[in-house]
């Protein structure tokens, strides 16, 4: 889906990371786009609180805008039951329920709303996470999985949304340890790199794509 003049797009988790990467390259493209970032740090936007959820559908929807990229994502690392079950809790909110519960309340809206073009919605999954055991990241690892089995059987369903997994291998990013074994054997890519893979995925025709890094 080709990116048109002054489109409006939310980037939800932009703040460093991917994200911030991802908002950099948009924000050179030439078409002077609309950008609107969310997260913690940038706004207060704590995509835990689920006591939040509806109000924070509400301002995403309110934007009308034509493409949203979720990136947030994470969770303890160590043996499961060695943390505590609110970070754990933590690792399922921000990686799954919240883009699930985000993605119902788009579809929602969307069957009600005659659009010109349908809302692209892409989420990060992770080529390692979302298809493998993780050991030590195991509800992060759950919830990849899980993102993946929605987007790909929502995918399948009737909709006129356009909806996307991108799934990216490791990357130089603060959510990777500094002293991790990815690092040391030089396979966490440039951040910059693998936003430019985003972009160009977002904007091959669609609909429905899904992308995994094969690295
Ligand atoms: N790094 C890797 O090796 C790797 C590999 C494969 C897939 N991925 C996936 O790629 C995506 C981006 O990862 P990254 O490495 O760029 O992560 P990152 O550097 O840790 O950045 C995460 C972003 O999400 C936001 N965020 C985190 N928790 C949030 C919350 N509760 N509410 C609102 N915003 C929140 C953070 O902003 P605030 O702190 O301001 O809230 C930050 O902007 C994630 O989905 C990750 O699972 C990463």
């Amino acid at each position: 889906m080709k990116i048109q003049p002054e489109e409006k797009i939310v980037l939800l988790g932009a703040s460093r990371g991917l994200g911030l990467a991802t908002k950099f390259l948009l924000e050179q493209r030439p078409e002077k786009l609309n950008l609107y970032s969310f997260s913690r740090k940038l706004n207060g936007t704590d995509f835990s609180r689920r006591d939040r959820w509806d109000e924070y559908a509400k301002t995403f929807l309110a934007l009308e805008a034509d493409r949203f990229i979720y990136f947030a994502g994470g969770g303890p690392y160590g043996d499961y039951e060695k943390s505590e079950w609110k970070d754990q809790e933590w690792a399922l909110n921000v990686s799954f329920a919240f883009p699930a519960f985000l993605l119902h309340s788009l579809l929602q809206f969307n069957k009600k709303k005659e659009r010109a073009r349908p809302f692209q919605m892409t989420f990060i999954g992770s080529a390692i996470a979302e298809g493998k055991p993780d050991p030590k990241a195991s509800m992060y690892c759950a919830a990849k999985h899980a993102l993946r089995g929605l987007i790909t059987s929502i995918q399948k369903e009737e909709s006129s949304m356009d909806l996307r997994l991108f799934s990216p291998g490791y990357m130089d990013t603060s959510m990777l340890p500094l002293n991790s074994w990815p690092r040391q054997k030089g396979l966490a890519r440039k951040v910059e790199n693998v936003a430019e893979e985003l972009v160009n995925f977002m904007t091959q025709p669609g609909p429905n794509l899904i992308s995994v890094a094969m690295d």
